[in-house]
């Protein structure tokens, strides 16, 4: 059983958050992306693991995966997963909302 550290966010609430928008918060001393798509909220590192472009400046492309505005470089938000292909992956997040508030959780 994996016992995940639960950080409340409190500059956001799931209710305001609108679909598909990128959103750069810190939480316990992290920047981390936010992104709300098909109501399922995704939280994941803000610095591109390419070379640390703020993915938050970005956007997010019409199958739902999060495009680095530098090089282009496309990463699913629930795997973290390199799409287009260059073989980086993107650190990822647990997301709970509880009474509409958000938690991002990591080991
Ligand atoms: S810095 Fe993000 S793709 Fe290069």
């Amino acid at each position: 059983m994996q016992l995940y550290t639960w950080h409340k966010v409190d500059t956001l609430k799931a209710g305001a958050l609108s679909e598909g928008r990128l959103t750069e918060i810190f939480v316990a001393g992290k920047r981390v992306g936010i992104l709300k798509r098909d109501s399922t909220i995704y939280a994941f590192t803000a610095a591109c693991p390419h070379a640390g472009a703020s993915l938050c400046s970005g956007w997010v492309d019409g199958l739902g995966r999060i495009v680095c505005p530098e090089h282009k470089y496309r990463f699913d938000p629930m795997s973290g997963r390199n799409t287009s292909g260059e073989g980086y992956k993107l650190f990822t997040y647990k997301v709970e909302v509880r009474d509409d508030d958000i938690y991002v959780g990591w080991l």
